[in-house]
């Protein structure tokens, strides 16, 4: 889930690797390093911490080149420390490594290594790449890349650079990477953003790929050497889009940007005079029997949203998993499984396994997914994408919205093929999922009250967040962003489960966040407000515009506007997003880059 950039061409290469490891900074963030090739020789420089701290030793060692290769690190193997940080140059120090991913055998080629007399620089399995490619390496470096990587085993993209060759060769299988084309010089990134002010036009490689980059072409071939074509694709992102248009945080430019993130997700899907949805699947939604929907973190609760609307709407069986889980079981699945993969990166790690797994058992596949051209999407038979345009803080939260948009327009795809939803409340859904943008907008104005709550409640050292029905997942989100980017801990139940232990926990110290708008079981929550005040809980009510009762109940009360009770879910996660990012802020939270996360999570 690190960050890689590549450049060969006329440009100065410090630069475009600076720039381009900004825009991927949030791909990880605890060290961060470049290699160019200078007029005296491949020069290194790299450090721990965040990559200001690369910046500032580069404007005292400034590197001159027109070649160079740089890496922003989320560690996995070995401790952040700069013998840690990429690139990893052989000792000689004429061929540097970067990569992203984990060799598995890396111990075992370690080892290997080590008694053919290598010495080792860092305590990273990315080395043994490096010592490998000395050992291969006989004047034809793209060559000796294919035959050091037939020897290592796991999810890599890798990019090398060699003092005598005016070239960049690199591969990647599992991690992503992206080659961007440009005239008289061309890049390689993991991930699009980075390569946006330069071009737009950009071959997504694929598992087995292995690239030669010179100024004037690029080249791909198989592991064996075998010439591969791919398609340059056009991405439709501006550099622009990708950064923080004014606001503080990403993480609030992507909070406001739901209104067009819905728009654009439900926008042209719609079709109300006949009460159907257009998604353009080749799936027969016929011939599926039950649904499992597989995704991790913020993705798993949008999937278990879309259990209870497949099953509400469309009368369809249907589970949701963590895919961490779900990949080590023995589900049972067979050819009228749909496993629906939910991820906005389209690359992690454990929910491409889970897919994999079910595949494997025969399963149907479809994924919602964000980002365009990402591993997932190779994957599947069929994709829903949810057109939330990039995602850059680490919380997720535009695409957690759109996640659910897609949730019900699949429900409603799902129900009116199997004849269970009548034509006239599928229009009834469509024309309240058309005002949603708007409601969406209208809960954004509540910002300077959420604000006040922040005050009031940042100091707490626990949260419970309760919800019933669709809002539980809702109440399980508002907990994950609180407790990701606060560091607060944060716990969410079913609210008819708290008298089952949590209740225990409720005292006057504790705010209990309940979602408690219009729908099937107000009056049950309406009662679990009440075990909670009984207790000297504080609560903060999200309920429905015009709800006087509530006001009697709770302490604070954060009113959205009205919807059909099983689109609230939509309207109702805003304030939660609010919420987390107000007290995150108050604490002086690094909001877009919390410790320890990571956006996109490749490893296991
Ligand atoms: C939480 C968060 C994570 C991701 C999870 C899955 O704010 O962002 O829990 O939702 O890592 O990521 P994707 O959707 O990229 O598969």
């Amino acid at each position: 889930m690190c960050g890689i950039v590549g450049y060969i061409g006329f440009r100065n290469a410090t630069d475009v690797l600076l720039d381009g490891l900004r825009r991927l900074e949030y791909r990880g963030y605890d060290s961060a390093g470049v290699a160019v090739r200078t007029p005296e020789g491949l020069r290194v420089v790299k450090r721990s911490g965040k990559l200001s701290v690369l910046e500032q030793a580069l404007r005292t060692e400034p590197l001159a080149g027109h070649l160079g290769v740089g890496h922003t690190r989320w560690a996995t193997h070995g401790a952040p420390t700069d013998p840690n940080a990429h690139p990893h140059a052989t000792e000689d120090g004429k061929l540097v490594v970067i990569h992203n991913g984990i060799f598995e055998n890396y111990l075992e080629l370690k080892e290997a290594l080590l008694a053919r007399g290598h010495r080792f620089a860092s305590e990273t399995d990315s080395e043994v790449l490096a010592h490998l490619l000395e050992e291969k390496y006989q004047g034809d470096l793209f060559q000796a890349l294919r035959e050091a990587l037939r020897e290592v085993r796991g999810a890599y993209a890798v990019v090398v650079a060699h003092q005598d060759h005016e070239e960049i060769v690199a591969a990647r299988t599992v991690s992503p990477l992206v080659v961007g084309l440009g005239e008289g010089e061309n890049f390689l990134a993991s991930d699009v953003p980075a390569l946006l002010p330069y071009t737009r036009r950009v071959i997504f490689l694929h598992d087995g790929d292995v690239v030669r980059l010179t100024r004037e072409g690029v080249e791909i071939t198989d592991l064996e050497g075998r010439p591969i074509h791919r398609e340059a694709v056009a991405v439709d992102w501006t550099p622009e889009a990708a950064e923080k248009g004014g606001f503080p945080h990403y993480m609030l430019k992507e909070i406001y940007e739901q209104p067009w993130v819905l728009e654009n997700t439900l926008g042209g899907r719609l079709q109300e005079e006949a009460g159907e949805v257009a998604l353009g699947l080749a799936l027969d939604p016929l011939a599926v029997e039950r649904v499992h929907f597989l995704a991790c973190g913020t993705a798993a609760y949008a999937g278990w949203y879309g259990k209870y609307l497949l099953e509400i709407l469309a009368r369809l069986p249907a589970e949701w998993e963590v895919a961490s889980e779900y990949r080590y079981r023995d589900p049972v699945v067979d050819g009228k499984t749909l496993a629906v993969v939910i991820s906005q990166s389209g690359e992690t790690i454990d929910t491409l396994e889970a897919l994999r797994e079910a595949k494997r058992r025969g399963a149907r596949s479809l994924g919602v997914i964000n980002a365009k051209g990402s591993t997932l999407t190779r994957e599947v038979e069929d994709v829903l994408y949810i057109h939330a345009g990039p995602e850059i803080g680490v919380a997720s939260t535009k695409a957690y919205t759109a996640m659910l948009a897609a949730m019900a327009l699949l429900a409603l795809w799902f129900g009116r093929a199997r004849g269970t939803l009548a034509k006239e409340e599928a229009q009834r859904l469509i024309r309240e999922m058309r005002k949603l943008p708007r409601l969406v907008e209208e809960t954004l104005e509540r910002r300077p009250l959420v604000a006040h709550i922040a005050e009031k409640y940042h100091q707490a050292r626990d949260f419970l967040f309760l919800g019933r029905h669709v809002q539980a997942p809702t109440a399980y989100e508002g907990a994950l962003k609180l407790k990701e980017i606060s560091y607060i801990h944060a716990e969410a139940y079913p609210a008819g489960e708290m008298k089952h232990g949590p209740i225990a926990l409720i005292d006057e110290h504790l705010p209990v966040v309940v979602l408690a708008t219009r729908g099937p079981l107000y009056e049950k929550t309406l009662s679990n407000i009440q075990e909670v005040r009984a207790r000297g809980g504080k609560v903060i009510a999200i309920a429905t515009e015009g709800d006087e009762e509530i006001s009697k109940l709770a302490q604070d009360v954060i009113y959205v506007p009205e919807v059909h009770p099983l689109l609230a879910p939509i309207v109702s996660v805003v304030p939660l997003q609010l919420l987390a990012y107000e007290i995150a802020v108050l604490l002086g939270r690094d909001v877009d880059q919390p410790r320890n996360l990571a956006k996109s999570v490749t490893v296991e």
